[in-house]
C-alpha cells in the first residue's frame, strides 16, 4: 500500500508574490466588546518589494501583519505565504513555516540578553537545526555593520546596534518575507535612518521582501510603496513615496475623517 504524505495543499499564487491576503477579516470579541480589526483586506506583497503600512492607531496595522505572518488566525478570508494557504496548516506546520520562511523585527528588539550578537543572529537557525550559510551570514553582518560587535551582548550595544542585530537575525535564515512592526519606533532619528537604510539595502541588494508598519512619513519614504489602512480597510496606496507626498496623503485621509 502506498502512503501519500500529507503535505499542505498548494494553491494558486501569482508568480512573484511572497505573501498575500484575500478578503481577510479579523473580529475580536463579541457583543458589546466586538471589534472588527480587519474588514476584507486583500493585498499582495510582491517579491523583492519594500511595503510600508500606515494608518491611525487602532486601525488594524499590527493585526494585518500578525495574520499575514501566521501569528494570529483570520476570522475569515485567506492568507498565503508563497503558495501555502496558512489555514491548511496544523500548529506544528505553521510554527515551522514561521521559523523557516518568515523573519520578524519588533519595536522592542527582543534579543536574548545572555547571548552574544552573533548567537542572537543565528538563534533561529540553531533552533531549526540548520547550519548557517557562512557566506550569506558574512554578507548580512557586513551589511548591517556589526562585524566588530559580534561578541558583544545586547546590554553592551546601543539601541540602534541592537536593532541591527535584530535585522541581521531576521535576514539570516533567508526568509521569504520579513515583517517589521514599527522597527524604528524605539530609535532616535539617526539610528532609525540606519536601520531603514539596511532594510532598503536588503531589498535592493539581496532581493529580500519586507513589510513594515510605521507611523513616520520619513520611514515610509524608504519603501517602494505605502498602503494606508483606516478602520480595518485598505483605503489608499502610493508607489515611490516621498515623505512629503505621504504626509499630504495622510492629511487628506485625516480630513476625510475616520475614528478607529
Ligand atoms: N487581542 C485583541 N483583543 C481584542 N481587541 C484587539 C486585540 N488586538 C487588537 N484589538 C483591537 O483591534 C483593533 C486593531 O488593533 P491593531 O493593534 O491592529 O491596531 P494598530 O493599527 O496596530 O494600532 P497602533 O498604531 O496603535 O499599533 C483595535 O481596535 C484594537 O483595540
Ligand atoms: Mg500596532
Amino acid at each position: 500500500m502506498s502512503v501519500v504524505p500529507s503535505t499542505p495543499r498548494a494553491q494558486h499564487t501569482a508568480p512573484g508574490i511572497a505573501a498575500a491576503t484575500l478578503d481577510l477579516s479579523k473580529v475580536y470579541g463579541s457583543g458589546d466588546t466586538r471589534v472588527v480589526a480587519l474588514d476584507r483586506v486583500s493585498i499582495d506583497f510582491r517579491e523583492g518589494e519594500f511595503t510600508a503600512i500606515m494608518g491611525p492607531s487602532g486601525c488594524g496595522k499590527s493585526t494585518l501583519m500578525h495574520c499575514a505572518a501566521g501569528l494570529d488566525s483570520p476570522s475569515s478570508g485567506s492568507v498565503r505565504v508563497g503558495t501555502t494557504e496558512l489555514s491548511t496548516l496544523g500548529d506544528r506546520q505553521l510554527t515551522r513555516l514561521r521559523r523557516d520562511r518568515i523573519g520578524f523585527i519588533f519595536q522592542a528588539f527582543n534579543l536574548l540578553p545572555t547571548l552574544t550578537a552573533l548567537e542572537n543572529i543565528t538563534l533561529p537557525l540553531t533552533i531549526a537545526g540548520r547550519r548557517p550559510d557562512q557566506r550569506w551570514l558574512d554578507r548580512v553582518v557586513a551589511m548591517v555593520g556589526l562585524s566588530e560587535r559580534l561578541g558583544h551582548r545586547p546590554a553592551q550595544l546601543s539601541g540602534g546596534q541592537q536593532q541591527r542585530v535584530a535585522v541581521a537575525r531576521a535576514l539570516a535564515a533567508q526568509p521569504a518575507i520579513i515583517f517589521g512592526d514599527e522597527p524604528t519606533g524605539n530609535l532616535d532619528s539617526r539610528a532609525g535612518a540606519e536601520v531603514l537604510g539596511f532594510l532598503r539595502d536588503s531589498v535592493r541588494e539581496l532581493g529580500q521582501t519586507v513589510v513594515m508598519v510605521t507611523h513616520d512619513p520619513v520611514a515610509a519614504g524608504y519603501a517602494d510603496r505605502v498602503v494606508f489602512l483606516s478602520d480595518g480597510r485598505l483605503v489608499d496606496e502610493m508607489t515611490a513615496p516621498t515623505p512629503d507626498r505621504v504626509l499630504d496623503l495622510m492629511k487628506s485621509l485625516d480630513s476625510r475623517s475616520h475614528t478607529c
